[in-house]
């Protein structure tokens, strides 16, 4: 049996890329431990989003080689010197944030006709954005925490967004729509703070939101393989932070021990219960298919606000993806396989539809 070509795709020109070539270094070692499966195409994209074909998955090296996208009947990636070709069966994006992410990667695929993993334009694009995403929980029933929408190019009524935070009440929080790894978030404790804040995400999105704040928020994380009607949810895990006041951006990846990770949750069965069934449900409202991470925040009272989701999730052995399956009993590599087919089939389906004809 000949082997499946899996082009995987990392780094990527986001906020998020460091975070991207990390999670790759995982997928891509699970991969080849099957050889006899898959022949992997390991192919890093820069930070200004051109393509390289690498022989060992990391930042840019000397060796690499510049590619670029085809679409011939003979291969879909073509060295720029032409020295190379491939006909790739399946890309696995394995890629964080603006760019790749939110709809765009994946409309380039769809455009190209071939097989990715994950969810598709509509889905991406619907799960990066916290507002889009919101509306969609709550029209699904799914709880969420109050929010104050502000655009960039459309003068807010101060005076109407304070009588706003006063209402919900101190701290709240001020964040980018279309972002990750907390960039542009901060916690606005006081209402001298607030318009720095919104001023601050303003600078990475055109639109933020002011969402009224969990003190201290326990903040607990779901996640999901598979898609409409074979769809799994794993066990609930939980993030704690050892210091600071919120997860920003060096509490998740540059402070050493800057958090612990307590996988199962240590939460009562039917909050758990009721988080993975809202974590299905949101998925389901938003059509994904292959792989997400729901992520809620729960006060201290037990009650609970789904937050986000993310449906390029990090993958990396110490990522919450694969730890929150294992402790479901549920082997990684078989997942990856599983995106695998589930990409392939899903490719074919919209293939056998009536407008291909
Ligand atoms: N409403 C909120 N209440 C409490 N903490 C929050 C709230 N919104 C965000 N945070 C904190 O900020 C972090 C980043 O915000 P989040 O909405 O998850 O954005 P990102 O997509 O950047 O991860 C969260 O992990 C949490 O620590
Ligand atoms: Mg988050």
């Amino acid at each position: 049996m000949s082997r499946l070509q899996v082009a995987v795709l990392y780094g990527g020109k986001s906020t998020e890329h460091e975070v991207s070539v990390h999670s790759a270094q995982t997928v891509v070692q699970m991969l080849q431990e099957k050889k006899d499966k898959y022949q992997l195409h390991l192919v890093f994209i820069d930070k200004q989003g051109y393509w390289f074909l690498q022989n060992e998955c990391g930042e840019s090296h000397p060796d690499d080689k510049p590619i670029t996208p085809v679409l011939t009947p003979q291969a879909n990636l073509r060295a720029l010197d032409g020295s190379w070709q491939a006909k790739i069966d399946v890309f696995f994006p394995v890629l964080h944030g603006t760019n790749c992410e939110d709809g765009t990667l994946q409309g380039f695929l769809e455009t190209l006709d071939v097989p990715y993993v994950g969810c598709g334009v509509l889905s991406s694009a619907m799960g990066m954005d916290k507002l889009i995403t919101k509306l969609i929980a709550q029209c699904a029933g799914i709880p969420v925490l109050p929010f104050y929408p502000v655009h960039r190019d459309a003068a807010y009524d101060a005076q109407a967004l304070e009588t706003w935070v006063k209402e919900q009440g101190l701290p709240v929080f001020v964040k980018p729509v279309r972002l990750g790894s907390s960039v542009g978030v901060r916690k606005v404790k006081t209402m001298d703070e607030l318009k720095p804040a919104i001023d601050f995400a303003l600078q990475f999105d055109t639109d933020v939101m002011v969402e009224k704040g969990v003190d201290h928020a326990r903040e607990i994380f779901c996640a999901l393989y598979g898609e409409r009607g074979n769809l799994k949810s794993s066990a609930c895990g939980e993030l704690r932070m050892l210091a600071g006041e919120f997860f920003d951006y060096n509490a998740k990846y540059l402070v050493e021990g800057g958090c612990e990770t307590k996988v199962p949750a240590d939460i009562p069965a039917d909050i758990a219960a009721g988080m993975r069934a809202d974590s299905e449900a949101i998925f389901r409202a938003l059509n994904g298919s292959g792989l997400a991470r729901a992520d809620f925040l729960m006060d201290k009272d037990g009650a609970y606000y789904f937050s986000e989701i993310n449906t390029l999730p990090g993958m990396s052995h110490t990522s919450l993806f694969p730890q929150l399956f294992e402790a479901s009993g549920e082997e990684y590599s078989q997942i990856l396989d599983g995106l695998i087919e589930q990409a392939i089939a899903v490719h074919a389906r919209k293939e056998s539809l009536a407008l291909n004809r």
